[in-house]
């Protein structure tokens, strides 16, 4: 950008359309709060500010959004009268930033930093208020562009729109960009005698084309613009969301088998020669580094997994798996808070809970770490090249030394030493002949009761 920036976040609304309890800007998208998108945005940007209107469940919407960034400033807007109100609250947050001021909605998330880019253009070109639209056929409930002679001269809300004004499929995204040194003075001109009794934001256009000021409209697609206002639309950009996902995973190098049935979420990143196999779903918070393999029906979240590695087939890495390079983790391995160091293996059937697990040691089928007492969690250590034998539990806290073993079977509840055998089942004794005879005392009983 030319232009030093803010961006306003517009988050205060319930979302009545939503019919729900949860207020709109955080219901998901791609596994994130839908207010993350748009502060994804303002990031995109490198905004010097970043301000966050906040109304309805207004704690909810401060703490999503301090998630996203400790810094976001968190603006309250106690009342909801509209986007314009909305807006004005942010006057005093606002007072000494002179720049570009760019609103986003909360429930807009596909808006490139392209188009802002361009908006930003056209700002410095001298228009004091730029508005990102698009086109769409009506009918629908955008707010309809006005262009007159090249220049954008209002925007007309659908509440409040002619027939012959809703013929216009030139549409209102939401997103402006503006002047600080007019913005508020623009904003604090607002009426409310419209459909709705609401102070429209939109109507600063009007506004700003009385002053005498420039005005203009650039054009972005129409998926960029989808504003969110319904579980339908909701639905409708999740499929979007992935689709565009899907495509850039595979722009950046990775192979997908089935696109279409890989789930990932907003912050997935996924590296050079990753091949995912079908049916993976990819939760918040997922790494997976060049050339490691996500094999089918694997769900993976907060998790890393390293270089070369291998995940599933039907394997679940939680938050806090981490995988170094070349680990194997094979089908129905469960992986919580726990690292497999390089070249680790658990190929079957285990849970591997709050671990840690050495260079290139083996777990075998059916190990458990029992990691919780029913109050508390404690952790499991195994050393590098250590080989766990099949079925063994260990029992939290334990050690297993560095190239120590356990017996298969064994429940484990005493630390092993490096290079040590740990055994912990009962030991086996072999009765000569006992089977053949205890099955022909068997066969006699039933050859008795039938007679
Ligand atoms: C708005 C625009 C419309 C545009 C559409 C694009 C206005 C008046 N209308 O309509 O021209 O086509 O977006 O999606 O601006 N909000 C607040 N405080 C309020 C009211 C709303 O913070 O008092 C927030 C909402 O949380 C939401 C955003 O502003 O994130 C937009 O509000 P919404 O009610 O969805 O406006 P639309 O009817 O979609
Ligand atoms: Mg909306």
């Amino acid at each position: 950008m030319e232009q030093k920036t803010a961006v306003i976040i517009l988050a205060a609304g319930k979302g009545t359309r939503m019919k729900s309890d949860l207020p709109k800007v955080l219901h998901p998208l791609g596994r994130s709060p839908l207010l993350h998108h748009a502060m994804q945005t303002a990031r995109n940007i490198e905004a010097e500010q970043t301000l966050i209107i906040a109304g309805h469940a207004a704690e909810a919407v401060s703490e999503a959004a301090q998630d996203f960034d400790e810094d976001a400033i968190v603006v309250i807007q106690k009342e909801q009268l509209g986007t314009g109100h909305a807006v004005a609250q942010a006057r005093e947050a606002l007072a000494d930033f002179e720049g570009d001021v760019f609103i986003l909605y909360g429930d807009t998330p596909f808006v490139s930093a392209d188009s802002l880019q361009k908006m930003g253009e056209a700002r410095a070109n001298g228009d004091a208020v730029v508005v990102l639209g698009f086109h769409c056929p009506p009918p629908h409930g955008y707010g309809r562009l006005v262009v007159e002679n090249g220049k954008l001269s209002k925007i007309v809300e659908a509440k409040d729109a002619s027939e012959e004004e809703l013929e216009n499929s030139f549409s209102n995204s939401g997103i402006i960009a503006v002047d600080a040194s007019v913005l508020f003075d623009l904003v604090s001109s607002l009426k409310n005698n419209n459909a709705s009794g609401e102070y429209y934001l939109t109507d600063i256009v009007d506004a700003a084309v009385a002053k005498g000021l420039s005005t203009s409209a650039i054009e972005c697609s129409e998926d960029e613009a989808l504003g969110i206002n319904s579980r339908e639309e909701l639905a409708r950009a999740e499929e979007m969301f992935q689709s565009m996902k899907r495509r850039a995973v595979m722009e950046n190098g990775a192979t997908l088998f089935a696109p279409e049935t890989v789930y990932f979420s907003r912050d997935t990143e996924i590296g050079r020669d990753v091949v995912i196999e079908e049916n993976v779903v990819f939760g918040p918070g997922v790494t997976v580094e060049n050339g490691a393999r996500i094999r089918a029906f694997s769900h993976l979240e907060g998790a890393h997994v390293g270089e070369g590695a291998s995940v599933g087939p039907f394997a679940r890495l939680r938050p806090g798996a981490e995988l170094g390079e070349a680990a194997f983790v094979g089908n129905f391995v469960e992986v919580k808070n726990a690292v497999l160091e390089s070249g680790a293996k658990a190929s079957h059937l285990s849970y591997l809970g709050d671990a840690h697990i050495g260079e290139e040691a083996n777990i075998g089928a059916g190990t458990i770490t029992c990691n919780y007492d029913g109050v508390l969690k404690h952790r499991t250590e195994i050393g590098a090249r250590a080989f766990i034998g099949s079925n063994s539990a260990l029992v939290a806290p334990v050690k297993i030394g560095i190239d120590a073993m356990t017996g298969s079977g064994s429940v484990i509840t005493k630390d092993v030493p490096d290079g040590a055998l740990g055994v912990g089942r009962a030991r086996q004794e072999n009765k000569e002949g006992f089977a053949l005879k205890l099955r022909q005392k068997l066969l006699s009983i039933k050859a008795k009761m039938k007679g």
